[in-house]
């Protein structure tokens, strides 16, 4: 299979899953940010890159409809956005249907949008997490893959949780990915993540 990795910063999960030695083809990591650090380490490993920047395109869509095609071009079988900081248009999503995930650092459906390590603190949940979700049109609301939890303990900063949490992370997204390009795990028709696996 091909998968088509999207960035926008560090690239620590997109580092992951190249790490994770799937049977599958890491066909390019793609970036919104020329200066993304990520980028470096796809380039060591060979992998093809591009930087399709946002600040070139006077509005979502026509940024979107670039990216799509500079994606399409690599006839991806997954796209998987890590850490890619730009909200996608409708059309967008729609294109790739059922094959675009994303990774959000909450346990979903709490915390969407940003800041989620501050605010599960400030409200003392006990428990806080990833998850990996189809991305839908209505923002870090698409159906779930898979989730990871972390117990958030009584010294933590955002940033001492968030690297807790980022461990999970570069487990649970390269198996996520293992699984959907494997036929083990698909969205089906009626808009449902199913599995054939013991999952
Ligand atoms: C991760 O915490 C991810 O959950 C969020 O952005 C961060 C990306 O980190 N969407 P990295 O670029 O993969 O290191």
């Amino acid at each position: 299979k091909n998968i088509v990795i999207l960035i926008s910063g560090r690239g620590s999960n997109m580092q992951a899953i190249v790490e994770a030695g799937l049977p599958h083809r890491i066909a390019a990591v793609i970036s919104n940010r020329a200066d993304a650090g990520g980028l470096d380490y796809a380039q060591a490993r060979g992998i093809p890159t591009a930087v399709v920047s946002h600040r070139e395109h006077p509005t979502r869509e026509a940024f979107d409809a670039v990216l799509a095609a500079e994606i399409d071009r690599h006839q991806p079988d997954l796209v998987v956005l890590a850490g890619f900081m730009r909200i996608l248009t409708p059309g967008f999503v729609e294109h790739f249907a059922g094959r675009l995930i994303n990774i959000h650092p909450s346990l979903l459906p709490s915390y969407t949008g940003l800041h989620t390590h501050q605010r599960a603190i400030d409200d003392g949940v006990k428990l806080h997490g990833c998850t990996v979700h189809f991305v839908t049109a209505d923002l870090d609301h698409g159906p779930i893959i898979a989730q990871g939890a972390v117990p958030v303990l009584r010294d933590d900063t955002p940033d001492t949780l968030a690297a807790r949490i980022l461990k999970v992370e570069h487990r649970i997204y390269p198996q996520a990915v293992a699984w959907l390009c494997g036929g083990q795990m698909w969205l089906n028709e009626s808009g449902k993540v199913t599995s054939n696996g013991p999952e």
